[in-house]
């Protein structure tokens, strides 16, 4: 009678919950999470950011205390945004060592800077007036080549207030070589930089740009951030250049709608490859959950293996807290 039926039977694997976290072939590990913060100038209570519910923009106070918060559950590192009070055309509180990121860079080195890794955003968006990702022409265009000695500078300050890895975020051809060059020239050459290699200009980044008060005042990122539809291998070649720059680690942005070029990458590379899931991703589970429409904990740690299984490393993720604490 047996012979009539399947032989193979996957499902006796899949049997009990022991069975099944025996072979599991995908596992989280909170040493390989890494929580995005945000800090703002000039407020004395943590401002919620209405449209990423649990996301605060922080004071100097709170940013420490959610900063213990993380390397108490065992997160492997933090990547931190400033908010500045005043903005202008060169994004002047980048460099500035007495700007908001540099003064809480300071305060997050001395109180956990040996539990967790400090990584900070390297852009002048948050900086601008006009909100754009660099310096501009006097016809409105990003200009590259003079954004990269802003993007320099902003790496060194950030070094010197202790930063431990610098993450270039704004997409201008040649960033991370420039920022190398700078590290190096000034006693940095130990300070890895994590490249976003492959950033796409994405509708995903909304919530962000509220968190970060940085959304372009005119016109869009299109002509510096990768289209989603472009050109077959464009996202390889982008990774293959900062490798080539010097970039210790690479990253593919936004995470669930880009998981085959997550998985392209892990293929080519031999370093590191982490994957941002960003604020839109973040908010549409929050919403959707709120409205009883899907189960939070579930879909969270469900597009979270997801990413991972695709072949990324390390993940940059707003539940990053929540999630150690749930891994324990
Ligand atoms: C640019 C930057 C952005 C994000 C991280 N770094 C915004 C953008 O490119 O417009 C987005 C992160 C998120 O959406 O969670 N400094």
């Amino acid at each position: 009678m047996t012979a009539e039926f399947p032989v193979a039977r996957p499902r006796r694997l899949r049997r009990t919950a022991p069975l099944r976290r025996m072979v599991a072939g995908t596992r989280l590990h909170p040493a390989e999470l890494i929580l995005p913060l945000f800090v703002k100038e000039g407020i004395t209570e943590p401002n919620p950011v209405g449209s990423m519910p649990g996301v605060f923009q922080h004071t100097r106070d709170s940013l420490r205390k959610a900063a213990h918060e993380a390397a108490e559950t065992g997160v492997g590192g933090l990547i931190l945004f400033g908010v500045p009070l005043h903005k202008d055309g060169r994004g002047s509180g980048a460099d500035d060592p007495e700007g908001i990121v540099q003064l809480a860079l300071a305060d997050l080195a001395a109180e956990v800077g040996d539990a967790l890794v400090l990584i900070t955003d390297t852009c002048l968006d948050e900086y601008t007036d006009h909100g754009h990702c660099g310096l501009l022409t006097p016809t409105g265009e990003v200009d590259n080549d003079a954004t990269l000695e802003r993007y320099a500078a902003a790496a060194v300050a950030q070094a010197r207030a202790g930063a431990q890895v610098i993450a270039p975020s704004g997409m201008m051809d040649g960033q991370v070589a420039a920022i190398r060059a700078a590290l190096d020239a000034d006693g940095f050459a130990e300070i890895p930089i994590l490249a976003y290699s492959a950033k796409f200009a994405s509708g995903f980044y909304g919530p962000f740009r509220e968190a970060a008060e940085c959304a372009p005042q005119f016109g869009d990122r299109n002509a510096y951030q990768q289209d989603p539809a472009g050109p077959v291998g464009e996202s390889l070649r982008e990774i293959r250049l900062d490798l080539a720059e010097g970039a210790d680690a690479v990253m593919v942005k936004p995470a669930l709608a880009y998981l085959d070029i997550i998985r392209q990458v892990r293929d080519i590379v031999d370093v590191p490859v982490a994957a941002y899931q960003v604020s839109g991703e973040y908010a549409m589970v929050e919403a959707a959950a709120a409205n009883g429409w899907i189960d939070r904990d579930r879909v969270i740690m469900e597009s979270l293996i997801a990413i991972r299984r695709a072949g990324a490393d390390l993940i940059l993720t707003y539940w990053a807290t929540e999630i150690a604490r749930r891994l324990a």
